[in-house]
């Protein structure tokens, strides 16, 4: 019986490695990786950080990041806070949309190339196979693109509400991050959209240097 505890302990234990492993992976998601086109990110997190006051205290602009790399748990709670399900049956987001339409989606561009974030399955899907198109979004370690249907008048609410979540997790986690108009369209015409779609904003993250 002691022996069947210890076994049942010492597994316990390994997957418990395994996981606190892989969410402490920086984010980073080189070409090899993107071979697999799908990435399951850890499961966003429902508890730490500050309280919403705290973080609207801490909350601005960032412009200058450092080397230092965000993990994957940090990349996937960023993600979730912006365009995350928060109420599964249903499918309802964090972030409210007219008519519930949920016409946006959330692109992240690595050094591995740019991911569609999956919301339903937690993964990123390879949208873009170009190695390291950051440069060309201003150089941060991480940068969001924010996508929705063009002709929704809505649309620059709903991806203001998103960047805003993701500021505010930003803000509550210690991640410098700055929204950004410029270069917004750097990646049109080589990144596939759903029809009818084009990126609103972008918004680089980055630890603060
Ligand atoms: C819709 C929007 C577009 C922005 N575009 C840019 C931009 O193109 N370049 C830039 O450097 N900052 C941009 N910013 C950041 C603002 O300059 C910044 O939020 C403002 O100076 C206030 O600073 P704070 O965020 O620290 O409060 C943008 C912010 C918003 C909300």
């Amino acid at each position: 019986m002691q022996n069947v505890k210890t076994r049942y302990f010492l597994a316990v234990g390994f997957m418990l490695c395994i996981v606190g492993i892989v969410a402490c992976q920086p984010y980073a998601l080189k070409n090899t990786a993107a071979a697999e086109k799908r990435i399951s990110l850890p499961a966003p997190e429902k508890t730490g950080g500050k309280t919403v006051l705290e973080a609207l205290w801490l909350r601005k602009s960032t412009r200058t990041f450092s080397e230092q790399p965000v993990t994957m748990q940090n990349l996937s709670n960023l993600l979730w806070a912006a365009w995350g399900i928060n109420r599964a049956e249903g499918g309802y987001r964090t972030v409210p949309t007219g008519m519930n339409k949920k016409d946006a989606e959330l692109y992240v561009a690595l050094d591995g190339g740019v991911w569609r974030y999956n919301a339903a399955s937690n993964e990123l899907e390879l949208a873009l196979d170009l190695p390291d198109v950051r440069a060309r979004l201003g150089g941060a370690p991480i940068t969001l693109l924010y996508a929705a249907t063009a002709g929704n008048e809505f649309s620059g609410l709903h991806v203001g509400s998103m960047y805003q979540s993701a500021a505010l997790y930003c803000a509550a986690a210690g991640i410098g991050n700055v929204v950004k108009r410029d270069r917004s369209d750097a990646l049109s015409g080589i990144l596939a959209l759903p029809a009818g779609y084009k990126i609103f904003i972008i918004q680089l993250v980055g630890m603060p240097k």
